[in-house]
């Protein structure tokens, strides 16, 4: 019967949910978005004591828009609460650069946050949970977040860089005038910073988050949160038959990039599980914007653990 077949509600924790890409971000997984439009949610919202009216406010909002898909709501600023059984953890949570920054800047504002909730995620949350960290600097976060939660497999934690393949497929789509749904196969290499490196169209691609704060004095909140939505559904239901996207993960040392890094591929996903794409040409220029971003991560890594210390 169909009651037989309803499948059991998700737990999905957004962290920095009260914040501008939070409040893109809620209803969308709560409309199926991210999950499927079948596939009932829970949403576990955290934020901290300052933003605590603001993200009751993001829940009687959630309440009011009467979504069909969402189970339940757990909005709080208690971070053990937020943690437990969750299924999917989407970490916005942290500050954002302003005009002139680079997303390093907010490193020591931001490392601090991603090693103290790695404890509680590795405690509280379900076994096998999915972490995606979209808080810059978000490769580093990342990072921070699995080294500070050795019990999580490795495998689970990944960074956003989709929002940057979503760019250069938007730009490609823009500048050929061809539907955006006729593109495919981009690939963003290495940090979500001005030293990624995709196939054409680098400068546009890299200083698009910069433009974005120039033109809104904020930046980015529906495409990061679209693209938030895009990485875990394509992770968690597959990537279309003969469709790579990238992800920030684990590197495992292929295309020689360092071991220990997490470092945006090229992937394909299938049973919940990311690929990362073997045997792609790597032209010289290519090679060298690999070692570039992978050196600037390097780096970042040190200057992390210096702010933790
Ligand atoms: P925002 O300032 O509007 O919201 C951030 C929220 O996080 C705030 O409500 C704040 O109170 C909350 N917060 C701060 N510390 C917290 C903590 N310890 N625990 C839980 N919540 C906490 O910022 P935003 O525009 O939503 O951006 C959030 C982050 O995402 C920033 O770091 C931004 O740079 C980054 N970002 C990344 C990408 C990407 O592609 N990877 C894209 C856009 C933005
Ligand atoms: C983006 O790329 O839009 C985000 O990382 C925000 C930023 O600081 O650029």
């Amino acid at each position: 019967t169909s009651l037989q077949m309803a499948k059991q509600p998700v737990r999905v924790l957004v962290t920095g949910a009260a914040g501008q890409i939070g409040y893109a971000l809620v209803p969308m997984i709560a409309r199926g978005v991210m999950l499927g439009p079948d596939q009932p949610v829970i949403l576990h919202m955290l934020d901290i004591a300052p933003a605590a009216e603001a993200l009751n406010g993001v829940k009687m909002e959630l309440v009011d828009a009467a979504f069909p898909l969402l189970k339940g709501v757990v909005a709080t600023t208690d971070v053990v609460e937020a943690c437990t059984e969750v299924n999917i953890a989407v970490m916005v949570g942290g500050f954002p650069r302003k005009e002139g920054m680079e997303r390093k800047d907010v490193m020591s504002k931001n490392v601090a946050i991603y090693k103290s909730q790695a404890s509680a995620l590795e405690k509280h949350a379900a076994a096998n949970c999915k972490v995606l960290v979209v808080a810059n600097p978000a490769n580093t976060n990342a990072l921070i977040l699995k080294e500070f939660a050795p019990s999580i497999p490795e495998k689970n934690i990944s960074c956003l860089t989709r929002l940057d393949h979503n760019r250069a497929l938007g730009q490609v789509s823009e500048r050929l005038n061809v539907p955006v749904s006729d593109v495919k196969n981009v690939i963003i290499w290495g940090n979500h910073s001005s030293t990624q490196l995709h196939g054409e169209f680098i400068t546009t691609v890299q200083q698009r988050g910069a433009a974005i704060i120039k033109a809104r004095k904020l930046s980015s909140a529906l495409s990061a949160a679209s693209s938030a939505c895009d990485h875990i559904r394509d992770w968690v239901l597959g990537t279309p038959e003969g469709t790579w996207v990238s992800m920030g993960v684990y590197s495992d040392g292929s295309y020689n990039v360092p071991a220990g890094l997490i470092y945006s591929f090229p992937v394909t996903c299938r049973n919940g599980e990311w690929t990362i794409v073997q045997g792609l040409p790597i032209d010289e220029l290519s090679r060298k914007k690999l070692d570039l971003t992978a050196e600037e991560l390097t780096e970042e890594k040190e200057l992390a653990y210096s702010c933790l210390s």
